[in-house]
């Protein structure tokens, strides 16, 4: 009886410390949240803090296609998500929530005489408020009738104070922190939430093949440097998406009109007036229409009409799989990295579409750049270094048994393991037995 147990001890031992070695490397890729950040994932990926319920902040931001838009439907065409109610649109296609977090507040640079900070396209989450544009941003989607569409603050906390989560608010903000006493306060502290998630190391993981490169752990193609030499050099790419420095973020926060044109797609032009006034007059004005609501006078608005915010060009190509569409720009019109680089190129000396804003288009550092053909695709080949979760070679190759086995991972080693003992166990059964009956 004894040595029964003996040898299930001998040959239990060695699975029960690979499974909890395995569990432990799972663990930790989760476990790098803190409770705030997880909070804010909570918050991020609840579908139930909409008006119908069913839409969260990852509906339009989700996280494969480097939290932007996840349909490759809408991309191809109008490039808007619908909101939770399904009729209804915004104007514009969503940017990524990601690499979002060190944007200043916005102000006004008297030497550089340009705007910086902010989040939206527009700038119009200014941080003003809060001391902190993403969060001031968060504020938003869940009371925008075109996005998740909630009546009020209280109906986002009554939601949460219902959620499974409701006890992990409490241990991070304190006992009473989700109240309904305290709508102000705790509407911002959901806020603060979903920021802290949006600034943490699973939404800004600095992973690409480009980070590995500037830390000298790998070599980029020859393609992809000479479209890192373009991109710093011919094509002037990185006087707006910086990408020096030891984490670039490849944005210096400033605000610029490219001339892109309208995407006649959009379905905002179809609107109700409740919304779109001006129906199928609509013109997107950016950084200078929401300067000039926020009450500044034409000397200072006009000529930032047409401008919107440099986006960070980090996982621009991260894509689900190799045919979805990707849209880029403001609002979608372009469908695909080599379309918008032969617009940097060309603007100027091919037939492209008006652009939406003709006034403070920048005819300085793009329009008519000069490059061939095989340096736009060096350029696209550099920005595809940009996403996250790069695989050096050999992990490449190792990666394919690192599937799940009963929700436990299971690499090669622990395959090689595993039929080590069973064969053990096999043999020892076999020899067990012929002693029994000798
Ligand atoms: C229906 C789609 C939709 C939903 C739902 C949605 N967003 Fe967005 N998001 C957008 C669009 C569109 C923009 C750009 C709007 C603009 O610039 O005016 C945007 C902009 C942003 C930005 C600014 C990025 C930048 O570079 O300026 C962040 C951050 C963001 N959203 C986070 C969130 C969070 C957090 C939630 C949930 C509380 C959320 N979004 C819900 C569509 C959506
Ligand atoms: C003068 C500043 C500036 C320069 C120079 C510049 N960009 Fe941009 N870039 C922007 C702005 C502003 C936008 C957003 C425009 C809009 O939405 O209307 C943008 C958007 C993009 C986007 C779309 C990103 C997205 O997620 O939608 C890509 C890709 C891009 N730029 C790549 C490049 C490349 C490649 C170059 C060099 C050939 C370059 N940019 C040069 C300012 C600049």
């Amino acid at each position: 009886m004894k040595k029964k147990l003996l040898i299930l001890l001998f040959f239990s031992l060695p699975l029960f410390a690979l499974m909890v070695l395995q569990w432990d490397t799972t663990a930790v890729a989760t476990e790098t949240l803190t409770p705030l950040e997880k909070l804010g994932k909570h918050l991020f990926f609840d579908t139930n803090l909409s008006t119908p319920p069913g839409q969260s902040c990852a509906a339009c931001h989700a996280p494969e296609t480097g939290f932007t838009g996840p349909d490759s439907d809408i991309n191809v065409h109008g490039a808007v998500y619908p909101g939770a109610v399904h009729t209804r649109f915004g104007n514009r296609h969503p940017p990524t929530a990601a690499y979002g977090g060190d944007s200043p507040v916005l102000y006004y640079d008297e030497d550089e005489e340009l705007w910086i900070g902010g989040m939206f396209f527009d700038g119009r989450a200014t941080g003003w408020t809060l001391g902190d544009p993403l969060a001031e941003q968060a504020q938003g989607p869940f009371l925008n009738p075109v996005e998740q569409n909630n009546a009020n603050p209280g109906l986002v906390i009554l939601k949460v104070m219902l959620s499974d989560y409701a006890d992990l608010f409490e241990e991070v903000w304190g006992t009473g922190s989700l109240d309904l006493k305290d709508v102000y306060g705790t509407y911002e502290r959901i806020a603060r939430s979903i920021s802290a998630y949006e600034k943490s190391s699973e939404v800004n993981p600095f992973t690409s093949k480009y980070d590995y490169y500037l830390a000298g752990k790998v070599e980029l193609t020859d393609l992809e440097a000479s479209g890192l030499e373009l991109f710093e050099g011919k094509a002037m790419c990185s006087a707006c998406h910086l990408s020096e420095g030891d984490s670039p973020l490849f944005t210096d926060f400033t605000y610029d009109n490219l001339g892109v044109p309208k995407n006649p797609e959009n379905p905002f032009y179809d609107m109700p007036r409740k919304w779109n006034p001006d129906g199928q007059d609509f013109i997107d004005y950016g950084l200078g229409d929401f300067l000039k609501s926020a009450g500044y006078s034409p000397e200072v608005y006009e000529s930032e009409l047409g401008k919107h915010k440099v986006p960070t060009l980090r996982n621009v190509d991260m894509r689900p799989y190799p045919e979805f569409v990707k849209s880029y720009g403001h609002n979608g019109f372009f469908k695909s990295l080599e379309e918008i680089v032969h617009f940097y190129n060309t603007r100027d000396v091919e037939d492209w579409p008006d652009p939406e804003v003709p006034m403070n288009v920048n005819t300085d550092e793009l329009g008519d750049l000069g490059l061939t053909s095989e340096e736009e695709a060096a350029i696209v080949a550099f920005m595809k270094t940009l996403t996250d979760g790069y695989l050096f070679p050999e992990e490449a190759t190792t990666a394919s048994w690192d599937k799940q086995f009963f929700g436990v991972p299971i690499g090669m080693p622990s395959v090689v393991v595993l039929t080590a003992v069973a064969l053990l166990a096999m043999s020892t059964r076999t020899a067990l037995a012929t002693k029994r009956h000798s």
